[in-house]
C-alpha cells in the first residue's frame, strides 16, 4: 500500500452522512470527536430523496404493537420479533426527538390547538402512520441533521472523500479506514477508536434504481472485505412505481406509494385496472406482489410500462401533498393532475447487509454498522413502506450508546495495521464497461423473477469478470472502486439467491414458486481470506 498523505485521527469515524450517518454523529458529538467522511456533498445519499416518510404509531387507534404486527406479516417468516418489539417501540419517541433537534414533519392542529403529525398511509399499514414533510421528508431531514451535527464543535465533516476499506490492525480490529481525496487524489488514513460504517444500499447494481449515484454498496463491500457476516443480500425490494423514460440525476425518479395511499390506481396502457387481479388490497398490495404484478401485465401486452392514474385525486390535493413529484413530472412535460404517469418498477432497497447485533455491533471488533448497508432482523424477506427510516434512526441511537460504552482501545491512532488492499485493485479495461455488463446481468437474472439456470448463468459469469490478482495491479481510480464493489455486491445477492431454492418476500424464483420452510432462515455468507478475487463462496 502506498503511504497515505495524511493522517486524521477522531474518537468516533462515521461513513456515510445519511440519515444513519448523522444521527450517530450527532448522539455522539459531546463524547469526543467525530469524523463524518461522506464521498460526495453532505447532503447526497438516498435519505436526501426519501419520500413517503418515517414510519411510527401515533395515531389514536394505532399502537406499536399494530406496527409491529404489520412488519412481521411482512417480513414472510424471517423477521426478528424481538427486534421488530424494539424497532416499533423506540419510532415514536425518537421521531418526536428528530422534530425537536430540528426537522420539520407536515404537522395540522386539532380543535383544541394541539399539533399532531399528520399521518400518511403506505401499503401493507393496516393504519396511518407515515410521518413526513410533504413529499420531501429526507431532503427535511438531511437539513436538519446537517445543521445540528455541524453546530457542534466536535463534529467535522470530510466531503468527497471516498473510503476504500477498513484498516485492521494485527488482532484484526478495525481502527479506522483508508480513504481517497477525490479532489486532490490524496489517500488518508483516518484513525478512530470505533467506525461506523452507514454507506447505504446498492441500487446501483440495477440499471433501473430509484436510488442515487452513491449507492455502490461499498460498505458491504468492504465490510466483506474485512471478513464480516453478510446476511440476507437476496431481498432486494423492487419499488412499483419509478417515472419510465426518465432519468433524473442518475436515478429513476420514485413515484411515492402514498400517492396511491391517497387512491391513485394501476393501470395497463389500454386503461384497465389489473391489481385486483392479484390481491384484495388491489394498488396499495405489499411492494413485491404489486412489482411483480406490473413486471407481469407488461410482458403480456408487450408493453413498456404501465399506468399510475392520479387524475381520481383532487388536483389541489396532489400540489398540497406531492410537491415535490407534481413539479418534477410537470417539468418533464407531465401534469399528473391531468393524465396518468407511465411508470414501470425500480430496484428501490436492499433488505440484507452487514449483520449486526441489537447494537449495531458487526462480526469485526470495533466496526459498527447502521442504516440501509446494516442487517438487523426487522425486515426480514420483505420491507414494509417507511420502516427503513425508521430502522436507520433506531440502529444509529442503539450503536451509538453502544460507543460510548465500548471499552475504548487506547493508541488506535499508533496500533500495526495489517495488509491493506485498498488502493490496489486489479486494472479493468474501463470501469463503465464493466459496470453496464453487471447491471444488465442483474436486472435480466438476479431482478423481480429469478431462475435457477438464469441464477446459475449470473453466477458463472460475475465470476469471470472477478478474475485477476489483487496485487501489484495498480492505483485504483474513483470508478473503479465502485465498479469492484457493485461485482461484489452483485456477487453476493446472486450467491445469496442461489442458496434460497424457494420464494419468500422478495425473493422470487419460478422454479420455487413457494416458500419451503426448510428455508426459513437467514442466509449468512462470510469470508476468512482478504483477497479481492475470488471472494464468493460457491
Ligand atoms: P444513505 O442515506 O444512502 O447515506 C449513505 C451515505 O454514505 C451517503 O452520504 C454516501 O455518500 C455515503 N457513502 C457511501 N459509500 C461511501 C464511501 N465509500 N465513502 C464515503 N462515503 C460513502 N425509506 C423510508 O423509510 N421512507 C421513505 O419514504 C423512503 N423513500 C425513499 C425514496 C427513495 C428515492 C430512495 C432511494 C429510498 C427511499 N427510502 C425510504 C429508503 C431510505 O431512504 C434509505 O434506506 C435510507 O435513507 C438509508 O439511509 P442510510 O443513512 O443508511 O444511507
Ligand atoms: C415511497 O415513498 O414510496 C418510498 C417509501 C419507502 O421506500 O419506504
Amino acid at each position: 500500500m502506498p503511504a497515505p498523505a495524511r493522517t486524521v485521527t477522531s474518537d468516533y469515524l462515521v461513513i456515510g452522512s445519511g440519515i444513519a450517518g448523522l444521527w450517530f454523529a450527532h448522539r455522539l458529538s459531546d463524547a469526543g470527536r467525530v469524523m463524518v467522511v461522506t464521498k460526495k456533498t453532505d447532503v447526497e445519499s438516498a435519505t436526501n430523496y426519501a419520500q413517503g416518510g418515517i414510519a411510527a404509531a401515533f395515531a389514536p387507534d394505532d399502537s406499536p404493537a399494530r406496527h409491529c404486527a404489520d412488519t412481521l406479516q411482512a417480513g414472510a417468516g424471517l423477521a426478528r420479533p424481538e427486534i421488530v418489539d424494539i424497532v416499533t417501540e423506540a419510532g415514536p419517541p425518537l421521531v418526536r426527538e428528530l422534530a425537536r433537534v430540528g426537522v420539520a414533519f407536515s404537522t395540522f392542529h386539532d380543535t383544541q390547538g394541539r399539533e399532531h403529525f399528520e399521518l400518511g398511509l403506505e401499503g401493507g399499514h393496516h393504519r396511518r402512520r407515515i410521518v413526513h414533510a410533504a413529499d420531501h421528508t429526507g431532503l427535511e431531514i438531511e437539513r436538519g441533521l446537517i445543521a445540528a451535527v455541524r453546530s457542534r464543535p466536535q463534529a467535522s465533516f470530510s466531503e468527497d472523500v471516498l473510503a476504500l476499506d477498513l484498516l485492521l490492525d494485527t488482532e484484526g480490529r478495525c481502527v479506522g479506514s483508508l480513504a481517497l481525496d477525490t479532489v486532490t487524489g490524496e489517500s488518508v488514513e483516518f484513525r478512530a477508536r470505533v467506525t461506523l460504517l452507514a454507506a447505504g444500499g446498492i441500487g446501483q447494481v440495477y440499471p433501473q434504481t430509484t436510488n442515487p449515484p452513491i449507492a455502490t454498496g461499498d460498505g458491504i463491500a468492504m465490510a466483506w472485505r474485512a471478513g464480516a457476516r453478510i446476511a440476507n443480500m437476496e431481498f432486494i425490494q423492487f419499488h412499483p412505481t419509478s417515472l419510465y423514460g426518465h432519468d433524473v440525476g442518475g436515478r429513476a425518479f420514485l413515484i411515492s406509494e402514498a400517492v396511491r395511499g391517497e387512491g391513485a390506481v394501476l393501470r395497463t396502457l389500454d386503461g384497465r385496472t389489473f391489481m385486483e387481479r392479484y390481491h384484495p388490497d388491489a394498488s396499495l398490495a405489499p411492494r413485491d406482489v404489486v412489482a411483480r404484478a406490473i413486471q407481469s401485465e407488461m410482458k403480456r401486452h408487450g408493453d413498456a410500462h404501465v399506468l399510475l392514474d392520479a387524475t381520481v385525486i383532487a388536483p389541489e390535493r396532489i400540489r398540497q401533498r406531492f410537491p415535490t413529484i407534481y413539479r418534477q413530472c410537470f417539468e418533464l412535460g407531465i401534469d399528473m393532475t391531468r393524465e396518468p404517469l407511465p411508470v414501470v418498477p425500480a430496484a428501490h432497497y436492499v433488505c440484507g447487509g452487514i449483520a449486526v447485533n441489537t447494537c449495531g455491533e458487526t462480526s469485526v471488533p470495533g466496526l459498527l454498522a447502521a442504516g440501509e448497508c446494516a442487517c438487523t432482523g426487522l425486515h426480514g424477506a420483505n420491507r414494509l413502506a417507511s420502516n427503513s427510516l425508521l430502522e436507520a434512526l433506531v440502529f444509529a441511537d442503539r450503536a451509538a450508546r453502544k460507543a460510548r460504552d465500548l471499552e475504548l482501545k487506547t493508541g488506535a491512532s499508533q496500533s500495526a495495521i495489517r495488509d491493506v488492499t485498498g488502493l490496489r485493485f486489479p486494472a479493468v479495461e474501463s470501469p463503465a464497461d464493466l459496470v453496464d455488463r453487471i447491471r444488465l446481468l442483474m436486472w435480466q437474472e438476479g431482478g423481480i423473477v429469478r431462475t435457477d439456470r438464469g441464477l446459475a448463468r449470473a453466477d458463472k459469469e460475475l465470476a469471470a469478470l472477478d478474475q485477476g490478482p489483487p496485487g501489484p495491479g495498480q492505483t485504483a481510480t474513483p470508478e473503479e472502486c465502485e465498479a469492484h464493489n457493485l461485482l461484489t455486491v452483485a456477487r453476493l445477492i446472486v450467491a445469496s439467491a442461489r442458496r434460497r431454492p424457494e420464494s419468500r418476500g422478495l425473493h422470487y424464483n419460478e422454479d420455487h414458486p413457494n416458500p419451503d420452510i426448510r428455508f426459513a432462515r437467514d442466509t449468512v455468507l462470510s469470508r476468512k481470506r482478504r483477497s479481492l478475487c475470488s471472494c464468493i463462496p460457491q
